[in-house]
């Protein structure tokens, strides 16, 4: 757990964020162990921005990852995953811990199913 928190701390470094200033890191475990990182990518035109936790999972899956033990995320103060990163995390990932985190380290443990409670799943419906 501990490297996956430094991943996702550091990757604050990488964020591209001139218009917000507010850096995000991510980093998510795959069931194999390989930890893979992502920033918060954003774009003049605000709504084509990418979330970090966005930036981890699609990174994971075009790498051929397809099941997740963990994600972590940071921020300069602590922040939770926005509406839409839940959602992309539930379906992607399912129930893993979500492990909260400000620049210098962990502040709280979550689950993705906690964060995202009753979530739209498709493959439900049948
Ligand atoms: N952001 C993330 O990267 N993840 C979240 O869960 C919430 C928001 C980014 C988007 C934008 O680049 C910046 O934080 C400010 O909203």
């Amino acid at each position: 757990m501990n490297d996956l928190v430094q991943t996702a701390i550091g990757m604050r470094d990488k964020a591209r964020a001139p218009y917000s200033e507010y850096k995000v890191g991510a980093a998510v475990e795959t069931i194999d162990g390989k930890i893979i990182g992502g920033c918060n990518v954003e774009n003049a035109c605000y709504p084509l921005s990418n979330c970090a936790e966005q930036t981890a999972l699609f990174t994971a899956i075009a790498e051929g990852a397809f099941q997740f033990k963990a994600i972590a995320v940071s921020t300069e103060n602590g922040g939770f995953p926005c509406g839409a990163c839940r959602q992309v995390i539930w379906e992607l990932c399912g129930d893993i811990p979500v492990y909260i985190c400000d620049k210098n380290g962990l502040l709280n443990e979550t689950t993705s199913k906690d964060l995202l409670p009753n979530a739209f799943d498709k493959t439900k419906l049948k």
